[in-house]
């Protein structure tokens, strides 16, 4: 398992809680399927499958943060979408590496080292604020 679910702290809007839970599961469910390729137990098609899966979800997540904080005017919108969109460059240029090279050990790393931390600490501070300012409307 990368990420224990109690490790990302639930904000004021239960819909992002939902979104946030799902993602923790696709990406411990990409996590196994690495170990598993590096065990010989997981072919690639199968470890690019769930990348895409995980991708996608990260795309809909973001996405959905996006469009509620641009409906209601949140003042630090700019800046919760920058680091959304600086994220999502970072996994689809893992995803040419992964397709193009078969580096995996890229976006293990990557994983563990950037994305654990960087989701863990973005649900603290600026979901947190956003879900804050978003219930007042929701
Ligand atoms: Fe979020
Ligand atoms: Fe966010």
């Amino acid at each position: 398992m990368l990420i224990n679910v109690g490790e990302v702290p639930k904000v004021a809007l239960e819909d992002m809680n939902e979104i946030h839970e799902d993602e923790i599961k696709i990406v411990n469910k990409l996590y196994e399927k690495i170990l598993g390729y590096e065990d010989n137990k997981t072919d690639f098609e199968e470890l690019v499958k769930v990348f895409e899966e995980f991708l996608n979800d990260v795309v809909n997540h973001f996405s959905f943060e996006n469009s509620l904080m641009s409906e209601y005017n949140f003042f630090a919108y700019p800046m919760h979408r920058g680091e959304h969109d600086r994220v999502l460059f970072e996994l689809k240029s893992l995803e040419k590496l992964l397709k193009e090279n078969k580096d995996v050990e890229t976006l293990k790393d990557y994983l563990v080292n950037n994305f654990k931390p960087w989701i863990v600490n973005h649900v603290k501070t600026m979901d947190t604020v956003t879900a804050m300012y978003l219930s007042n409307f929701l």
